[in-house]
């Protein structure tokens, strides 16, 4: 039974090949309820710690826990059967160390039962990345825009505007997929540079203000849907959920405030037993 639930899912392999083919569709889930709708239609969730700042309010990531990011994944993991689910590994988990990583790493694995790891990845990373993948633990790097680098970066800033900054981010995308990652989220870099860095690794490549040139893309679902009235400019909303909420919301209050709900068809009438 279980191995035919397994079967049924995306493999590491079913992503590393789509380097070059037709473009991965990855979405960010936190909660059962979203990946019962994505499942069938992405091919990788990602439990991003994009969670402390979409779901818990926090001002950046860098506050989100493992402990979050494993309830968060294990709520995912349960509604979900045929995408591949990816959690992201929150900051202050594994910078400090190889061993760090993998205690950590090994934890979210077994606890969430997902199918890989997401870091982001500065040069030094390539060496944690090496040391997971060798032990067992598929790794997605985070090259570009790293919003766990926050503090350091002063804000969300794009990534490749000097020469300096270009090379530097080619040494971490080329280091890490040497190491082994088997794909690569790229993010908030320009289109010509998003296409050298794709070129440059052997690894799928998923753009998140990034451009089409990279091998899938990836967006905060609650972005495209609509659920906030900022969004950043590389996001398309594909719905407007925040008026319909809203509007929803307006109707349900109008209707208690009158006694129109609820009305017949929501009020029990239980037959009285003698
Ligand atoms: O945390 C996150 O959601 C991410 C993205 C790539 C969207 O890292």
């Amino acid at each position: 039974m279980s191995a035919q639930v397994q079967s049924a899912r995306k493999t590491v392999r079913d992503i590393a090949a789509a380097k070059n083919g037709t473009p991965l569709v990855c979405l960010t889930a936190y909660t059962a309820p979203m990946p019962a709708l994505l499942d069938d239609k992405c091919d990788l969730i990602l439990v991003g710690d994009s969670v402390g700042m979409v779901v818990h309010g926090l001002p950046t990531t860098v506050g989100v826990t493992l402990d979050m990011m494993i309830l968060h994944g294990q709520a995912v993991m349960r509604a979900s059967k045929k995408a591949f689910v990816v959690v992201d590994m929150p900051f202050g988990s594994y910078e400090a160390s190889p061993e760090q990583a993998f205690h950590n790493a090994a934890r979210i694995m077994m606890e969430v039962g997902c199918q890989a790891v997401k870091l982001e990845s500065g040069e030094y990373a390539a060496a944690t990345v090496r040391y997971l993948v060798e032990r067992g633990i598929p790794v997605m790097a985070h090259v570009g825009l790293r919003p766990q680098a926050t503090n350091v970066d002063g804000g969300f800033k794009a990534k490749g505007r000097t020469e300096a900054e270009r090379n530097r981010a080619i040494s971490e995308a080329v280091a890490v997929d040497q190491a082994g990652c088997f794909a690569m989220v790229i993010e908030g870099v320009a289109e010509d540079f998003a296409a050298q860095l794709t070129k440059q690794v052997s690894c799928p490549t998923v753009g998140i203000g990034a451009s089409a040139t990279c091998d899938g893309q990836i967006l905060v679902t609650d972005d495209l849907l609509g659920m906030f009235d900022w969004t950043p400019r590389f996001v398309r909303r594909y719905a407007d959920l925040r008026s319909e909420i809203a509007q929803a919301v307006d109707g349900y209050a109008a209707d208690v405030r009158a006694r129109r709900f609820p009305g017949e068809k929501e009020t029990y009438t239980l037959k009285k037993q003698p």
